[in-house]
């Protein structure tokens, strides 16, 4: 199985510049920030994925991921799609929108599924924050 171009070059362009691809991660104590944690079960490849918000707009992203090459490119294509993305905007990304962009074989479709994984549990982290302020924020007015 040969990797498409769209995954060599975006796989290699990260290796050669990894902080410009979102490399790395936020302070996790960070308020604003969210994270989501995934591994693959087909592999054991994980990804980790940060979000750092402002209200309801994503301003930045950062990511790790231990994987394959198709991993690493799904992952650099989620966050370049997902920059100044709102929340709901963010949910509709979708790991077939990737796949089809990287032209991923059947049998690396779990790649990109584990990068809209990721996604889904850092929005879902992120929501979780909402909460606890909104119920902190009742608790203080009572
Ligand atoms: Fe594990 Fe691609 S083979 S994420």
């Amino acid at each position: 199985m040969a990797y498409s171009k769209q995954v060599v070059d975006r796989f290699e362009s990260v290796l050669n510049n990894p902080e410009q691809h979102a490399v790395g991660r936020f302070d996790p104590n960070d308020p604003n920030v969210a994270t989501g944690l995934t591994g693959a079960p087909a592999c054991g490849d994980v990804m980790k994925l940060q979000l750092k918000l402002n209200n309801d707009i994503i301003e930045d992203v950062k990511f790790k991921t231990y994987g394959c090459g198709s991993a690493i490119a799904s992952s650099t294509m989620f966050v370049d799609m997902l920059k100044g993305k709102t929340i709901a905007e963010a949910k509709e990304i979708k790991d077939k929108d990737i796949a089809a962009a990287l032209e991923l074989p059947a049998i690396k479709l779990h790649c990109s599924v584990l990068a809209e994984e990721s996604i889904h549990r850092a929005i879902a982290d992120w929501e979780d924050k909402l909460r606890h302020r909104q119920h902190n924020q009742i608790y203080k007015e009572v």
